[in-house]
């Protein structure tokens, strides 16, 4: 008699969750894909581990308690134990407790780190390189590995609008490379690149803002000159290259079409930019670019 009350019960269980639950819900659930959660480490919790960090937990990619690190100083352990990640004695202990690990100290330290944590990297750790200008084979030589992913963000990373670049190791695999397109794609976007590239997109991504400020700088005083405030220029100047940003990446028009769009005959914007051709604007934009690639290029092999 138990027995069957027994069976009865989980029969009525099995059709109460087959007829009573909602059956969209219940084929969403079992076709929705497993969240990929793997323990991330950082060697070096200084300020773009600070906006990965920022920008993967705002963005979900991983709690905050899969996150881990460890740094010499109170204030930088305080700060990421604040947003909840876990808190390390040494960069061994943080290796050794992560699936990716993310090499974030200076590029001149990286070689000695790598060296001292040669023993912790064992075969199911994936290397994520950001230091400008330490190739592949240098952090393969230094860590004893091959499972290898080397990315070159840039500044603004701090305002989630980075334009990150990575290349990928010989034994670095299909989901290693999504891990890193979804980290580094909560602080901005990305693209993959072959490594011979890396200087070229130090020359333009990784320098780039500061060029991008210098122009706005320039603006802005253009618009004091003009009879502006130098509040008003300023706002005006960067919201300005902005929303010009905004135009290239959204409406997906050629920046000199976009151009044309604006300039009308014996107008304005065309006297302005006879100006800005006198000056050799684009030339030394161009001339920029290659400049601080062939520097890089240079930096690299001293
Ligand atoms: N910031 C960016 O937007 C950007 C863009 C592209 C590439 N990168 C690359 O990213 C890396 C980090 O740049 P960052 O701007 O974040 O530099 P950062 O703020 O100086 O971060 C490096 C951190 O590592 C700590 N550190 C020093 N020695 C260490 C050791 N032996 N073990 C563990 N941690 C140690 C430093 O502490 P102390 O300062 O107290 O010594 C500092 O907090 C660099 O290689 C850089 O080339 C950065």
């Amino acid at each position: 008699m138990a027995i069957q009350r027994m069976q009865f019960l989980s029969l009525s269980l099995l059709l109460n969750l087959l007829y009573s639950s909602n059956p969209l819900s219940l084929f969403l659930s079992m076709a929705a894909p497993q969240k990929d959660v793997f323990k991330l480490g950082f060697v070096g919790a200084g300020n773009l581990a600070e906006s990965i960090t920022r920008g993967v937990v705002r963005s979900a990619v991983l709690p905050a308690a899969s996150i881990r690190t460890t740094h010499h100083r109170a204030d930088r352990r305080s700060l990421f134990a604040s947003f909840g990640c876990r808190i390390l004695e040494t960069n061994a202990q943080v290796v050794e407790d992560s699936d990716v690990v993310i090499i974030s100290v200076k590029p001149q330290i990286v070689r000695q780190v790598l060296t001292e944590l040669k023993p912790f990297f064992t075969k199911d750790k994936l290397i994520v390189s950001i230091a400008a200008g330490i190739k592949m084979k240098d952090i393969k030589d230094w860590s004893g590995k091959s499972r290898i992913i080397r990315v070159m963000p840039n500044t603004p990373s701090a305002v989630g609008l980075a334009a990150s670049v990575f290349c990928t190791g010989e034994t670095a695999t299909k989901k290693d490379e999504e891990r890193v397109s979804k980290l580094f794609g909560a602080i901005g976007k990305v693209w993959t690149a072959d490594e011979k590239y890396f200087d070229a997109i130090t020359g333009l991504s990784g320098s780039g803002p500061a060029y991008i400020y210098l122009a706005i700088e320039a603006l802005a005083d253009g618009g004091v000159a003009a009879g502006l405030t130098r509040d008003l220029a300023l706002g005006l100047a960067s919201q300005t290259v902005l929303g010009a940003a905004a135009m290239v990446n959204q409406t997906g028009k050629h920046p000199g079409q976009l151009k044309d769009e604006v300039t009308s005959p014996a107008g304005t914007t065309i006297a302005g930019i006879r100006e800005l051709e006198k000056g050799a604007f684009r030339a030394s934009l161009i001339n920029a670019v290659v400049a601080a690639t062939d520097r890089c290029r240079e930096l690299s092999q001293s």
